[in-house]
């Protein structure tokens, strides 16, 4: 730590101008209390690779980057045991098993973001969840000062959600974690566009996955985005039925018995938000539920067309969109 502010354009994908009065980046697992015994009563943010964070403003707080790396496989008859460092990019590691033939991540391909973040949010897409093949994740607990281990069923994975959004949020580092990786390999393929594979091979379902995620979302490397910027609404059948009086072709997906998950990108889209811009911030013209970034935008502009969109979503069809990012103001998380 020194006397300097930091830039965070950089570390977060959406690229938004912003400062920090400190950067702490730590890599010593075993040695987390002497690391972060600097720290004392400061407001910290713990940051991987920033693809689900946007800081909207300079935040005054200690920025803390862990740097775990490593990946350590081991396996038994029926499956593949991965130990990996939280700081290793999660794209990386899909590359890593499909190059050995540990196949099952492949629907998961081009996620930005750290292996550590993965189980934070229960990272998804195409028809996968990453809690399928969670074992268990190690942490540092900051309020305890200890090491810590929690298995699968404690972490309370559901959609975009767990235990460390919940309990445990923003009081722990995840220095670890651990994947068993069944060999028994099946394909998942019943997600829109992976529908027309036929007795598709890992890497069959790896390029697809990959190529769909490039004709519709937006490059962070060229145009500053977050992904989804809202969750996908889960609301009751019976509001459903209701909306389909005025909306007959509102889609929907099978949640349970009693409720249906709703594709936002559609209500946001039918409001007209897509391809529409408040100074540098826009909807993306191609995905409806990405906001972005043109290099020009402010947090002003983003919370101004974010909160629009949520208005405009709540009046028309009755429903509370909740982002999906991380939004950090100049002292922490912001409210929309
Ligand atoms: P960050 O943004 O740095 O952090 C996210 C949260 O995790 C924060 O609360 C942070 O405090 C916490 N955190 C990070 N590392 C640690 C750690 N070691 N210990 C404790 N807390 C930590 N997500 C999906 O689920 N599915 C998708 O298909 C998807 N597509 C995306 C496409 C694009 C173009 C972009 C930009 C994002 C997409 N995302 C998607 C969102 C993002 O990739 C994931 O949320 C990812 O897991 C974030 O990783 P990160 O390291 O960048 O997290
Ligand atoms: N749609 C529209 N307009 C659009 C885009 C989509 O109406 O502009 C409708 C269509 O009906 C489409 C449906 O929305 O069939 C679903 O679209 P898509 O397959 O693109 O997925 P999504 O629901 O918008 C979710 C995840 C993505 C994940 C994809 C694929 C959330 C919040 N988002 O998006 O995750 O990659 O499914 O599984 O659940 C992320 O979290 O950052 C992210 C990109």
């Amino acid at each position: 730590m020194g006397l300097c502010v930091y830039s965070l354009a950089p570390h977060h994908s959406f690229g938004l101008p912003s400062l920090a009065s400190e950067f702490l980046s730590i890599n010593i697992p075993v040695d987390l209390k002497a690391q972060l015994s600097e720290l004392g009563d400061v407001t910290f943010y713990i940051l991987g690779e920033g693809s689900n964070t946007i800081f909207l403003e300079n935040y005054q707080g200690t920025i803390i980057k862990p740097a775990f790396m490593g990946i350590d496989l081991k396996q038994t008859e029926t499956y593949f045991l991965l130990k990996v460092g939280a700081s290793e990019n999660w794209h990386n590691l899909v590359l890593w098993c499909m190059q050995r033939n540990i196949d099952g991540f492949e629907n998961l391909a081009s996620i930005p973001g750290t292996v550590g973040a993965a189980p934070i949010q229960n990272i998804g897409a195409y028809g996968v969840e990453i809690e399928k093949f969670i074992h268990h994740v190690e942490y540092y607990d900051l309020n305890t000062k200890s090491h810590n281990s929690i298995g699968s069923t404690a972490c309370e994975f559901t959609y975009r959600s767990s235990v460390f959004k919940k309990r445990l949020s923003d009081n722990i580092i995840i220095t670890s974690v651990t994947f068993a990786i069944p060999k028994d390999w099946r394909p998942v393929t019943n997600y829109g566009e992976l529908k027309g594979l036929l007795k598709p091979s890992a890497k069959d379902i790896f390029n697809k996955v990959v190529d769909v995620r490039m004709q519709k979302l937006p490059d962070p490397s060229k145009i500053g985005n977050a992904g989804s910027f809202f969750k996908n609404p889960i609301i009751a059948f019976k509001q459903y039925n209701k909306l389909q009086q005025s909306w007959p072709s509102i889609p929907s997906y099978a949640v349970d018995n009693v409720s249906v998950k709703i594709p936002a990108a559609w209500l946001i889209e039918q409001l007209g938000f897509k391809g529409k811009k408040i100074g540098g911030i826009g909807c993306h013209p191609h995905q409806a539920l990405v906001l972005t970034n043109d290099g020009s935008g402010t947090g002003e502009q983003l919370l101004q067309l974010a909160r629009a969109i949520k208005t405009a979503v709540l009046s028309e069809f009755t429903i509370e969109l909740e982002n999906e990012v991380r939004l950090i103001g100049k002292k922490g998380p912001i409210v929309l």
